[in-house]
């Protein structure tokens, strides 16, 4: 066995207590059904001296490998995922005084940051002995869980709301996973996933309902912490939310950071959503611990289409902890900023990935971001496969 130096140590639920060994397969906790997150021996580690050799590693999010829960490095699944560009996006109008940076995922293998936890789950599933995986998606989890299947051998399933782009039902089906179209939102989806694989010895990698997955998603944290200069940490970060593992990922990253003593503050996370899907947002108003489910969600970005986010507890605890807040986009917006981005700084985003930049506005006049702070936009994913006129003609026309 060639060793990771993995210090996983256990996966805990905050919201029972229960503590379980890691070393075998297990999705949600057993006694209560909430999220099991991974916790680490963070002590058997000098933060100092591994956050400097760093620096002599490889590329890609495996160079975590002591925080990450692969123990077995002949199980690493993958095409060098990882260490994307932060770059700075240069003046924006809509933004003055403010330094925009961009993290761009877009470039990962699959064209979203979706392949960072697919990586560690694929892989951390190929240890832990299974051979059948499938999900619930937007689109983009089901096309990396298809490519990471596709690496492993292993056989994927992907069950897909019927109105998913036509090209991501067809690149999961490139990859050679099987696709199941059900009518709905990702959340029927997910319910139909349950019922249809019940029994057949196959395992669930739907967002945050198994641990390993928001491990990958982790990184996007530990990215942005290592690449930024001592003392010049960006003061927020913005984040387009539908499950939300990306939020739970980076404040796990910077809970851990802090608990090596490499970090003493973190970037506030934002959570932006659709005006017409966001359970997150509203929850977060309403100073509410859990989200209820938003009725007749709608909106042009699918990823972000989560009327019932599964782990949102963690959601709004991930928010919370960084000091920061919710904001919402209407379709309107979410397009203008797509076509923005493109025309204006030569970068192509998904509507869900325009989330954040279109926010921007918003976060101003609320006094949420300051001029003279720095703010990381999440780009999670290419906007490539999407046509900017197709998703004119779903924007509903305004009431009259
Ligand atoms: C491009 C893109 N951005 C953001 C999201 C939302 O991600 P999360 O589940 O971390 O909130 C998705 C989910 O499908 C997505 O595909
Ligand atoms: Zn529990």
């Amino acid at each position: 066995m060639a060793g990771t130096g993995s210090l996983l140590r256990a996966l805990d639920c905050r919201a029972c207590g229960a503590t379980l060994a890691p070393d075998f397969v297990v999705g949600p906790c057993p006694s209560c059904g909430h999220t099991l997150l991974a916790r680490y021996d963070l002590d058997r580690l000098d933060g100092a001296r591994w956050f400097r050799s760093l620096g002599e590693r490889p590329p890609g999010l495996w160079r975590y490998r002591e925080l990450l829960p692969v123990r077995d490095a002949a199980f690493i699944t993958g095409w060098g995922e990882g260490s994307t560009a932060l770059l700075p996006l240069g003046p924006v109008e809509t933004a003055p005084g403010v330094e925009v940076l961009v993290k761009d995922d877009g470039g990962l293998p699959t064209g979203s940051f979706k392949a960072r936890g697919m990586a560690a789950a694929v892989s951390r599933a190929r240890e832990l002995g299974l051979t059948e995986l499938y999900v619930p998606s937007a689109g983009n989890a089901g096309i990396a869980l298809a490519a990471y299947t596709a690496r492993a051998g292993l056989r994927g399933r992907v069950y897909l709301p019927e109105s998913t782009p036509r090209a991501a039902k067809e690149a999961c089906a490139l990859y050679g996973a099987e696709v199941i179209e059900v009518p709905g939102t990702i959340r029927e989806a997910g319910t139909a996933a349950r019922e249809r694989e019940r029994g057949r010895g196959s395992f669930d990698v739907s967002t945050l309902r198994e641990p390993y997955r928001v491990e990958g998603k982790k990184t996007m944290g530990l990215e942005i912490v290592e690449a930024s200069a001592p003392g010049a940490l960006p003061d927020a970060i913005v984040y387009p939310t539908g499950g939300g593992t990306g939020l739970v990922g980076m404040a796990k990253a910077f809970r851990e950071l802090r608990s090596l003593g490499l970090l003493d503050r973190s970037p506030r996370l934002y959570a932006v959503q659709p005006e017409h899907c966001a359970p997150v947002v509203r929850a977060l108003r309403d100073g509410a611990t859990r989200i209820t489910p938003w009725e007749d969600p709608r909106t042009i970005a699918p990823g972000l289409l989560v009327p019932a986010p599964f782990a949102s507890e963690r959601v709004l605890e991930a928010v919370r902890e960084t000091g920061g807040a919710g904001a919402t986009v209407t379709d309107r917006e979410l397009l203008d900023a797509m076509r923005s981005l493109a025309r204006h700084h030569g970068l192509s985003v998904s509507p869900e990935a325009a989330a954040p930049y279109a926010a921007l506005p918003r976060l101003l006049a609320d006094g949420r971001i300051r001029p003279g702070e720095s703010v990381v936009l999440y780009h999670t994913g290419t906007g490539i496969p999407f046509s900017a006129d197709r998703l004119e003609q779903e924007i509903a026309p305004p009431p009259r």
